[in-house]
């Protein structure tokens, strides 16, 4: 009688402690999730206040003005010959450099480095974050 009370109060702690451990595993599991999705708000606006739009279209975000090559966006001129390519496919001389140096795509945006033997058309003058966050949506989406 008393040692089923005793085995009663040692279920239910174990159930209030496993319970416990599974609800922080499934917290930190949705946290991690959330922190490698792009907030796409917030690149639009990155993308915007450091001025890609200017140049790049975007088309994994959908992001900026469709250009006139917009029939054919992956094209063989896609680089250098017509104007600023579309940043949904990294091209592949850009890949390489990447799986070489883990900082090259920030020291590329801000003319560090240079790409097929240039400079990016453009100096990155922006916010960190902002930077950061360029980086992490072109990596992501390289497959
Ligand atoms: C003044 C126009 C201009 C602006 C503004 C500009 N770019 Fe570019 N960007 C270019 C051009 C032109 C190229 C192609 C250069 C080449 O072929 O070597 C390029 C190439 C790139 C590439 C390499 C693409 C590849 O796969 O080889 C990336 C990545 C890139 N730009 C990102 C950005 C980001 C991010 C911004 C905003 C911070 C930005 N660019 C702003 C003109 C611009």
């Amino acid at each position: 009688m008393f040692k089923a009370y005793k085995v009663a109060c040692a279920v239910l702690l174990l159930g209030v402690f496993l319970s416990g451990t599974l609800l922080a595993a499934g917290k930190a599991a949705s946290s991690t999730a959330q922190s490698t999705k792009i907030d796409v708000k917030k690149l639009e606006s990155a993308f915007k206040n450091s001025k890609c739009i200017q140049c790049h279209t975007w088309d994994t975000y959908k992001l900026g003005k469709p250009q006139k090559k917009v029939e054919d966006p992956f094209g063989s001129d896609q680089f250098g010959t017509s104007g600023p390519p579309d940043l949904s496919k990294l091209s592949p001389e850009l890949v390489k450099e990447i799986s070489r140096s883990k900082t090259f795509l920030e020291e590329y945006l801000i003319r560090k480095v240079k790409l097929r033997g240039k400079q990016h058309g453009f100096m990155f003058k922006g916010d960190g974050e902002d930077l950061k966050l360029l980086i992490r949506a072109l990596l992501q989406q390289k497959k």
